[in-house]
């Protein structure tokens, strides 16, 4: 077990969340046990993974005095919707600087969703294009007279993965408690946080569980892996527990489609099947894509039917409505 309570940290989630079990989609695809994490209910502002970072990245921005949080994100950000919640819940200024890093114009896109709650919570967003959010972060801080805080992109760096870390162990206790012997958890991966802290997290275990990341986000698979390895040494190295090898590191590139918020057919049954068969609102760009995998890898008969899987459900259902006319098709 590693020891968060030296580390800052401030209660922004509803914890622990849910470990729930979806029988309906087991039965329906024929296979093993599958357990969902319910990270979508960590309850603020719609709840998602980003919550458990804050816990711990807006502490450092109250010790710091700060006044302003900045970060960073696509336009449709679960991210930066949940960053935006905690600043209104603290009383912190936020600007967001969004960029137009998905190639979808639709004006329920551009205009619903995550974009409309930043703005309904009082963040100052600022919208650029990918190749300008570097001056865009520039030209804030140069005419800023506030202290700044920065929250990296997906809050993720060595304190906000302390948040997965901490998911780790909640997660053991859960199974644990319920005599559950996990074959692997799975989740949604791309700016490396939620992997990097789950992997540290179970690393520590006495029994640790796989984790499988699916990559939703990154065209280029070794830069990907290299930033969940550099993560996983950042984090290991803030706690001060044990070196962990490549072989705790596993991302399956497969399921990315087109790119990075970019609908697949797969991604699209995966949501459709979750919402009618267990009622679950997964989100198109990131727990639609892991399910989809998952579900796949099922198919193709990965896991055997007394196995048991943990399915760690990120959130961000918010973005739903952006790609409403996708599901209507
Ligand atoms: C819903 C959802 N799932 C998964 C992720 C991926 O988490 P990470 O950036 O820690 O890899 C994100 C990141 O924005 C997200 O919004």
């Amino acid at each position: 077990m590693i020891d968060l309570s030296p580390y800052p940290r401030i209660h922004l989630a509803h914890l622990p969340t849910p470990l729930q079990p979806l029988h309906r989609l087991s039965a329906h695809l024929g296979g093993p046990t599958i357990w969902m994490k319910r990270d979508d209910c960590t309850g603020l502002a719609f709840g998602g993974n980003k919550t458990r970072k804050l816990e711990f990245l807006m502490a450092e921005a109250i010790q710091a005095n700060a006044e302003l949080v900045v970060t960073f994100g696509a336009w449709q950000s679960n991210h930066v919707r949940q960053t935006v919640a905690a600043c209104a819940q603290l009383g912190l200024a936020c600007e967001p600087i969004l960029s137009a890093s998905v190639p979808i114009t639709t004006d329920a896109y551009q205009t619903s969703g995550n974009f409309f709650l930043d703005q309904l919570m009082g963040a100052r967003v600022h919208t650029t294009t990918p190749d300008n959010v570097r001056e865009t972060y520039a030209a804030l801080k140069a005419r800023e007279t506030r202290k700044l805080y920065v929250v990296p992109t997906g809050g993720s760096n060595a304190t906000g993965s302390l948040g997965y870390v901490d998911c780790a162990q909640e997660l053991n206790k859960q199974l644990e408690d319920l005599a559950i012997t996990a074959s692997t958890v799975i989740h949604a991966s791309s700016s490396a946080g939620t992997q990097a802290g789950l992997i540290v997290g179970m690393s520590a275990a006495n029994k640790p569980v796989p984790v499988l990341g699916i990559n939703v986000y990154e065209a280029d698979h070794e830069h990907m892996l290299n930033n969940v390895r550099r993560l996983v040494t950042e984090t290991a190295e803030k706690l001060g527990t044990d070196a962990i090898g490549d072989e705790m590191i596993n991302i399956n590139h497969d399921y990315l489609g087109e790119g990075y918020g970019i609908p697949t057919d797969e991604m699209l049954e995966a949501v459709t099947l979750l919402a009618t068969l267990e009622g679950v609102l997964l989100d198109p760009v990131y727990s639609g894509k892991a399910m989809a995998a998952m579900i796949d890898m099922i198919r193709a008969g990965r896991w055997s039917k007394d196995q048991q899987l943990v399915f760690v459900h990120t959130g961000g259902a918010p973005t739903l409505f952006a790609y409403q006319d996708r599901f209507a098709r």
